[in-house]
């Protein structure tokens, strides 16, 4: 009896800390920046891959909970301009090992995305697209350099931490819809506002699916729709929890072209409407025309980063 009262005492303890942690973003005018004196690894073979990932472990243990509070820690030097860029990126490097194997991915990339403008990624298969939007959605995490993403440093978060900064940031929409079958339209998008935990959010349900030109079909069951349809309440699922940034992986790539089209004028229409950034990868070069901004992937380097002061739009593209 009296051990089942101290754990259920154990637990209440567990689950305040975790709704105060939760609550501990420091108000902007209290927030800090830190500069931790990296030093740079010469050594590029798996000793000194080792050696890396060792002190990026010291250096999340030390700094993830301050990150989280909203204080901006930098290794490489560099301070977040968080008023005009969604993400920036400085000595960005990712590899995978295996054995005594590395395998370099992403090869040294700095990169500044701007705030609630429309990015695509472009590049062909293999060349690190997928990678590359992993890590700056902080599904995964780079071996070497600064990703800021909405000015919090991802690489030196602990999974947890990761979590929530995902929880409360950020928005995916994949290229498979992953939908629950079992929920409604409308039940599927709430899953997204209910995970974030957010009270002030700025947009409802119906006001989401009035954007996404669904209205009509809120309460219908994921295999009672088309792709193009799944997709725009996965969409609505993403945008529920009010993301400053909008991520997807070849979003277009499950559909036809009419449906296709219809998904890029909702990503459109939600920067335009909630001044969303929206970042998508493709390997499809005409879709890459609707963007503001074309980021060009080659063999794990940035070739190029391009404008397009006057993007298409999705209905003048060709489609192939
Ligand atoms: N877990 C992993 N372990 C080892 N290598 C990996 C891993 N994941 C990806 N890679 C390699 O990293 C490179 C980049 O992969 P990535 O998935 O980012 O390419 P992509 O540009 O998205 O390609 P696609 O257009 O085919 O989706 C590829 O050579 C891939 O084989
Ligand atoms: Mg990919």
């Amino acid at each position: 009896m009296e051990n089942k009262n101290l754990n259920n005492n154990k637990d209440n303890k567990k689950a305040n800390k975790e709704s105060k942690f939760e609550k501990k973003l420091k108000p902007v005018e209290e927030r800090e920046v830190v500069f931790v004196d990296s030093h740079k690894f010469e050594d590029d073979g798996i000793k000194g891959f080792k050696a890396r990932i060792k002190l990026q472990k010291q250096l999340t243990s030390k700094y993830s909970k301050q990150i989280l509070s909203g204080d901006t820690v930098s290794t490489t030097g560099n301070k977040p301009d968080t008023d005009k860029y969604a993400i920036e990126l400085y000595g960005v490097r990712k590899w995978y090992t295996n054995g005594d194997m590395v395998t370099p991915i992403l090869k040294g990339i700095d990169l500044k995305i701007e705030k609630s403008k429309f990015i695509v990624i472009l590049g062909p298969s293999g060349s690190g697209k997928t990678t590359l939007l992993n890590v700056i959605s902080g599904l995964d995490k780079v071996s070497e350099g600064d990703v800021f993403s909405v000015g919090s440093n991802l690489t030196l978060l602990k999974d947890s931490h990761l979590t929530m900064f995902r929880r409360e940031n950020v928005g995916f929409i994949f290229q498979q819809y992953n939908l629950l079958s079992n929920l409604t339209a409308k039940e599927n998008a709430e899953v997204g506002e209910n995970l974030s935990k957010k009270a002030d959010n700025a947009m409802s349900i119906e006001e989401i699916f009035e954007t996404i030109g669904m209205k009509e079909q809120m309460n219908k069951y994921p295999h009672q729709m088309s792709g193009g349809q799944q997709q725009r309440v996965s969409i609505a699922r993403a945008l529920a929890k009010n993301p400053a940034i909008l991520f997807g992986d070849e979003p277009t790539g499950a559909l036809d072209e009419e449906m296709g089209r219809k998904v890029l004028e909702i990503l459109l229409e939600v920067k335009k409407r909630f001044n969303t950034t929206i970042i998508i990868v493709t390997h499809n070069p005409n879709i890459a025309e609707i963007g503001d901004t074309i980021i060009h992937v080659r063999n794990g380097l940035i070739d190029k980063m391009s404008n397009n002061p006057n993007p298409k739009k999705p209905s003048e593209i060709d489609w192939s």
